[in-house]
């Protein structure tokens, strides 16, 4: 049987989120594509263009994306809460590829409270349930992202192995 072709997708404004990729990427031996969006994010001003964007719920213009996720079993997309939201450019990411896209997984890294709350919007804005997902605290990703990411790679494994099974069987 063929190996499963993954993609880890995310956006990362501070660099937590691009940490727990990373790791993701490696332990499931995926490709890992960075979600690039035009506005500055810098600084206190970046801060409150994003808080902004999030609370209005806006898309924005993001860079568009080098890998086509049609070309994959499996995406897994990350982002980072914002306000108790999906960030801006995963907001716009999703809405974009949303009827390109095959199973797909969601991770985000978050300060302390709204992750449920932004990855039911995930599911509700790539239209489809996730096969699993996966909340971290920034401060366990930073202590130990391998760690934090155990139980959602497993799990992500478990499904992979099962529709490997049924697609043998068929
Ligand atoms: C504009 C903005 C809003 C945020 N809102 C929340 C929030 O509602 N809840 C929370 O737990 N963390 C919130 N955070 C913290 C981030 O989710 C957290 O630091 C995350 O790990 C940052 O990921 P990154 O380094 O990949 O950008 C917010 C951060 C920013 C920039």
């Amino acid at each position: 049987m063929p190996e499963a072709k993954i993609l880890v997708v995310y956006f990362s404004r501070t660099g937590t989120t691009r940490l727990l990729a990373s790791v993701l990427a490696r332990m499931l031996a995926a490709d890992l594509e960075e979600i690039c969006d035009c506005s500055d994010r810098e600084g206190p001003s970046g801060y409150l263009r994003s808080l902004a964007d999030a609370i209005r719920r806006r898309p924005v213009e993001i860079v568009p994306a080098g890998l086509s996720v049609s070309k994959y079993d499996l995406v897994v997309i990350g982002s980072p809460v914002w306000a108790s939201s999906v960030s801006a450019p995963v907001r716009s990411y999703l809405i974009e590829n949303r009827a390109q896209l095959p199973h797909v997984a969601f991770f985000c890294s978050f300060g302390g409270r709204g992750a449920d709350k932004a990855l039911r919007e995930m599911g509700e804005l790539a239209g489809k349930p996730a096969v699993a997902s996966c909340k971290v605290k920034a401060a366990a990703a930073h202590e130990d992202a391998h760690a934090a990411l155990a139980a959602f790679v497993g799990g992500l494994k478990r499904h992979l192995a099962r529709s490997s099974e049924l697609a043998w069987m068929c």
